[in-house]
């Protein structure tokens, strides 16, 4: 018999399809599968059934919001009709979701836009956008009966996997590659209790060799590759809609590392279209780090020789933004897919647009990790040559939380991220007295003197 939904109504059902057109293999959603047996795509996991109407969802969802059951509290299952774990006794929430959506004046007239508006998705509970997909990947973990959960991690997915698998009694491994994961990070997972190891080397070669190794033992792989991540994420497509009163953005930017979150975002567009749920898509860019940017390599080959579509991955790559410091990403088909439908661009920003645009974002008094930063430096990039328009509607996502690198930050701001002579042009050093009054004093003159004299704003347009 079909499972039934509270309601007593059938619930929908779900398959994993391999995303390739001339293969589309069907298999069950209790298979531990991360790709394609058949041809090695990467897998979709596809509604089969149907679903309540358009009308009857929103109205679901919002009237959840004021429910004090636990499923209802995480932002994530309060999504559930389009998730495909029925079981609501196995789900391992911390009431992930649920993240604010700033209106970021600062950051708009630094980008030249009328409004931007920042989806902070570093306000969950490990301070990143990892724990939307974690939820469903952890709870799938137990569903599955697994022995152990890993990622391979730039340290992000490895915060985010150990709370989860903490919460879920589950062993956990991860692997990062050692020296390159910021000691916020890092130490999340320790006190989660994760089983940490530093591998030689970079974020691809770590995410190899997990690869390899969820073939032959019952380690369940919850890097953005399982499906099952990816539909967590993909509800804060839905969650954004919501807050946004179904209003479409004209251009949603993100920033691009395993490729994993551009496809999550993708997903739950094309589902809400197709449900009727939005009348449109907005476009859909990525940003990526100068010096990590395969896919923005892929994107400007393809312009140039339509018949191409491979993305070459790169051995070396090096970026501050250590999150996204990655060279080849897993998930580039599904967030080629999620570019290409919605007619969106793929491109890339300096370390010094990356630091300054993260000061910027800081002066809205939101702040976040250097890899969500590329998003503003995109955006202003976007609207200087004309993509975006001053008027357009924006939404940029943030990914991790400004704790989550302090060192970054207080390099930049003492003026020592860079190995070379690049300005930190939003600078802001703090101020060493020896205690006395007077020298304090005459601090606050200088501040209440200079707000008299210049508006803040002003200094950020003459940028
Ligand atoms: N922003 C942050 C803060 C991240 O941690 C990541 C990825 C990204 C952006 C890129 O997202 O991979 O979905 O394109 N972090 C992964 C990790 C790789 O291991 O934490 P993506």
């Amino acid at each position: 018999m079909a499972p039934l939904n509270g309601d007593g109504s059938p619930a929908p059902q779900f398959v994993q399809r391999c995303i390739e057109s001339n293969c589309h293999q069907e298999y069950s959603t209790e298979q531990r599968l991360y790709v394609c047996t058949e041809c090695g795509g990467l897998l979709d996991i596809v509604l089969t059934g149907d679903i309540p109407s358009a009308t009857v969802l929103k109205a679901t969802w919002r009237d959840r919001r004021a429910s004090f059951e636990r499923v209802d509290r995480s932002g994530v299952w309060r999504f559930r009709e389009v998730l495909p774990i029925k079981d609501e006794a196995a789900i391992i929430s911390l009431q992930e979701g649920n993240t604010p959506l700033y209106d970021a004046r600062r950051s708009a007239s630094y980008c030249k836009l009328d409004s931007l508006r920042l989806k902070h998705q570093g306000c969950n509970p490990t301070g990143s956008f990892k724990d939307t997909g974690m939820t469903v990947a952890v709870t799938q973990a137990l569903i599955l009966q697994s022995k152990l959960v890993a990622c391979a991690s730039t340290g992000n997915t490895a915060a985010s996997l150990a709370a989860y698998a903490a919460r879920a009694g589950l062993p956990c491994a991860i692997m990062v590659p050692s020296g390159h994961v910021s000691a916020a990070k890092l130490a999340q997972s320790l006190d989660y209790g994760a089983a940490v190891i530093e591998v030689e080397g970079n974020f691809d070669g770590c995410m190899a060799t997990i690869r390899e190794i969820s073939e032959e033992l019952p380690v369940y792989l919850v890097n953005s590759i399982n499906p099952f991540r990816i539909e967590g994420q993909k509800t804060v497509a839905f969650e954004l809609m919501e807050q946004l009163q179904w209003q479409v953005p004209d251009h949603l930017v993100l920033p691009g590392g395993n490729l994993g979150n551009s496809s999550a975002f993708g997903k739950g567009f094309r589902e809400m279209f197709a449900a009727g749920l939005i009348d449109r898509q907005p476009r859909i860019s990525v940003v990526q780090a100068e010096g990590a940017s395969p896919f923005a390599k892929l994107y400007d080959e393809h312009s140039r020789h339509p018949d191409l579509l491979k993305l070459e991955p790169e051995r070396d790559p090096h970026t501050l933004a250590s999150a996204i410091n990655i060279g080849a990403p897993v998930s580039w088909q599904k967030a080629w897919r999620a570019v290409n439908e919605t007619t969106g661009t793929v491109l890339t920003v300096s370390e010094a647009e990356i630091a300054d645009a993260k000061a910027v974002i800081g002066r809205d008094g939101i702040g976040c990790e250097p890899a969500s930063a590329t998003t503003v430096a995109g955006i202003r990039k976007l609207v200087q040559q004309e993509i975006i328009k001053s008027g357009d509607d924006v939404v940029a996502v943030l990914t991790g939380h400004l704790l989550k690198d302090t060192d970054y930050t207080g390099k930049y701001h003492s003026g020592t991220l860079f190995a070379v002579a690049v300005e930190s042009r939003f600078r802001n050093e703090p101020i060493k007295v020896s205690g006395a009054v007077d020298e304090i004093t005459t601090v606050f003159r200088r501040l209440i003197d200079e707000r008299e004299h210049k508006s803040d704003e002003l200094a950020l347009q003459q940028t």
